[in-house]
């Protein structure tokens, strides 16, 4: 009779060799090595087979040289998370962890993702692509104030800013296109911030996120400790429903799949406002993804193999 331990055994190495892929070249790089350091950890205290791999502009050749069986990609930022890795996967026929090719691109891509969303009926504030040449005050009176100026392929608020006046615009474009060359500019949400995050096709608790900063920026993100974050978030049980049915709906609208976060605004009129898709969120102990899962009574190491599971699940 096999025990259960045994039987925990074979699952864990049914995945053989696991490469954790992170670090990077993206400005998210230093992100990337504190939540690969947590996963790999996790997935050795599940008796996983894992090991680290810190990515380069090597990284072919090293997956060619290590031959691992299979991949778990906590890579945030260009690079990583925007289907490139992916397709360098594919083509070498590693499975990965998270989404495909052609989501993880359209996800990283805030333009085009909202372009899709908005084709699909569903709800996302209004923006208009910058150029250098851009009518700025044409484009401030078309949208309305507040505004906020981002580089389309980029996270963690980088480059990003909130224009309360036209005559701030032309700046805020100077200072988002130093990180990317698309810009856009989206209407402002006054209201509240929240993240949905999804595993295996399931919304998670939601959370509520509160700084005392113009926005949820770099700093409120990973620097200060003034920001809040709320689990349970405060919303009335239909409304977190409704809330977590639309990020969910909104995932799978842009085609991805097995985990990912939805970051989602409601205004002050109770209307909500999809933001963005994250296909590779962090996952240091203190991230948003993990906080989640845990008020939902899964521990980071669950978590972290519940992750690695979805791969059995694509193939
Ligand atoms: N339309 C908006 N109105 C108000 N705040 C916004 C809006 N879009 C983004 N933000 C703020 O900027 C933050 C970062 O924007 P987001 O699009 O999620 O980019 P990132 O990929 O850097 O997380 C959000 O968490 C939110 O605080
Ligand atoms: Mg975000």
């Amino acid at each position: 009779m096999r025990t259960s331990t045994q039987s925990s055994q074979q699952q864990t190495t049914a995945f053989g060799k696991v490469a954790v892929l992170m670090g990077g070249l993206s400005a998210e790089r230093e992100i990337s090595l504190q939540s690969g350091k947590a996963v790999l950890e996790a997935l050795l205290r599940k008796g996983v087979d894992a090991v680290a791999i810190d990515v380069d502009e090597n990284i072919l050749n090293r997956l060619i040289t290590n031959k691992p069986d299979c991949v778990f990609n906590i890579l945030h930022g260009r690079g990583g998370e925007d289907g490139r890795i992916q397709a360098a996967l594919e083509l070498l026929d590693i499975p990965y962890t998270g989404s495909g090719v052609l989501s993880s691109a359209l996800s990283m891509h805030k333009y085009l993702t909202k372009q899709v969303w908005q084709a699909s009926g569903m709800p996302t504030p209004p923006c208009q692509l910058l150029k250098a040449d851009s009518d700025f005050d044409a484009i401030a009176a078309e949208l309305g104030l507040p505004l906020i100026v981002k580089p389309v392929q980029e996270g963690s608020s980088i480059g990003m800013s909130k224009v309360e006046q036209a005559s701030q615009l032309e700046a805020a474009y100077q200072e988002a296109v130093k990180y990317d060359s698309e810009i856009i500019a989206e209407k402002w949400v006054q209201g509240s911030e929240y993240t949905v995050a999804i595993l295996q096709d399931r919304a998670l608790p939601v959370i509520r996120l509160e700084t005392p900063n113009q926005f949820y920026d770099y700093d409120a993100k990973y620097i200060a400790n003034t920001t809040g974050y709320h689990c349970p978030c405060g919303l009335v049980g239909e409304n977190e429903q409704a809330l977590q049915k639309l990020a969910l709906d909104a995932f799978q609208c842009v085609g991805t799949r097995g985990w990912g976060r939805v970051d989602v605004m409601i205004d002050e009129q109770g209307n909500s406002w999809l933001i963005e898709v994250n296909t590779v969120p962090g996952m240091t102990d203190h991230s948003l993804v993990p906080m989640a899962a845990k008020a939902d009574g899964i521990d980071f190491d669950d978590l972290v193999w519940q992750i690695l599971q979805t791969i059995e699940e694509k193939k």
